[in-house]
């Protein structure tokens, strides 16, 4: 297939001919159930295989989406994987991620990865936060969907934003766009435990996190070499585990050009999102997770004090599913001309 070439929905078994095949390697994550449930139900597409680690993981089934997708998960197979689907999905730690999709690349199968490991362009950045990548492979393109979409229509692996920077780009580009932002800002971000992966850590097991809150990764975080990268200058990036499942919500502080009006915040944001279905512009009324868990939609509200031209700005998502499958899913349906709502709501 050309590198560039429209996406042919392939057959499949037991299911109408226009479904597009799609697979998902780490179907047994927190992300991979995700997608696995998500995709099980998408009305364009046929999952053909949902894959595990290697061979010690053994065939299995997923109990929580009884009823939904009552498939086996089988051992990762890169063989298979490339035969049997157009687009696979990756919800692997980096390392494997960086195997697999440069793998299924020369397969000249297309891949929407959830990993870190093709996101940073820059040399230097990748080999220090994702060292197992080596030389970023053609028709990569980094997907936030809502300011990427034409891009992402061509790429060959769409690599997903992590959930952290998924929050604070979406808050912080169209601003950072229009010249509103003055100086550097800082973003204060807690995330609920899922955020870490299904494994328990002594920092993320339950004895060490429930009825706490722990700042991690100060100046030492991968994502903020993927914020910097997106919004093209220096940020200060905390994040915060707090005692949730799911659910990552950012609050932002940055100072504004001087004579920036509320006015002019709002309407930037309206500019950038007033033809993206999945992001809900709260104005002064601020983003809760509550209001967000289970969904694909990322809430933004914001609060400008003019006297001394500071803005608050509180972006909140679903770490696994605006952050992760969900979003993963509306790259899918951008790649395959679809409504990018498709299947997520
Ligand atoms: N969790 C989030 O909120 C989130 C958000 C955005 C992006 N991401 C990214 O998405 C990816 C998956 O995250 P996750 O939280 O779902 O991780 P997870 O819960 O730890 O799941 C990892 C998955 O990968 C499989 N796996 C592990 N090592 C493997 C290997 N060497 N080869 C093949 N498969 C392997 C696991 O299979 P077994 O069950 O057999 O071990 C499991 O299915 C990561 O790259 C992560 O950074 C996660």
């Amino acid at each position: 297939m050309a590198p560039n070439a429209p996406l042919a929905p392939g057959p499949t078994t037991g299911t109408p001919t226009t479904r597009t095949r799609v697979a998902v390697a780490g179907a047994t994550g927190f992300a991979g159930q995700e997608l696995v449930r998500l995709l099980a139900r998408h009305p364009s597409v046929a999952l053909t295989d949902a894959m595990s680690s290697g061979a010690a993981s053994g065939p299995r089934p997923l109990p929580a989406l009884r009823g939904i997708w009552d498939g086996t998960v089988v051992p990762l197979d890169v063989d298979r994987l490339a035969e049997n689907a157009a687009i696979v999905f990756l919800a692997l730690p980096e390392a494997a991620a960086a195997d697999v999709g440069a793998a299924l690349l020369q397969r000249d199968t297309r891949v929407v990865d959830l990993s870190g490991a093709f996101r940073l362009r820059d040399d230097a950045g990748r080999q220090r936060w994702y060292p197992a990548t080596g030389a970023l492979p053609s028709g990569v393109v980094y997907g936030l969907p809502e300011r990427h979409a034409d891009a992402i229509r061509a790429a060959r692996l769409v690599s997903c934003p992590g959930c952290y920077p998924t929050a604070a780009l979406l808050a912080l580009a169209p601003l950072a766009e229009a010249g509103l932002l003055e100086g550097g800002v800082v973003i204060d971000a807690k995330s609920g435990i899922s955020g870490a992966g299904k494994a328990p850590t002594d920092r993320t097991h339950f004895c060490a996190n429930h009825g706490s809150v722990a700042a991690y990764g100060v100046f030492a975080h991968r994502h903020t070499a993927e914020i910097e990268q997106e919004l093209g200058a220096t940020v200060t990036f905390v994040p915060h585990l707090v005692p949730l499942d799911r659910g990552l919500l950012e609050t932002i502080y940055g100072s504004l050009r001087p004579g920036t009006t509320d006015a002019d915040v709002s309407e930037a944001l309206q500019r950038a999102y007033a033809a993206a279905p999945l992001v809900r512009l709260t104005g002064s009324d601020l983003p809760e997770i509550k209001h967000v868990a289970y969904t694909n939609f990322c809430d933004i509200g914001w609060r400008v004090d003019e006297a001394t031209g500071r803005v608050v700005i509180v972006s909140a998502i679903d770490n696994l599913l605006k952050g992760a499958a969900g979003q993963a899913v509306q790259n899918m349906n951008i790649l395959l001309g679809l409504d990018e709502r498709t299947g997520l709501l």
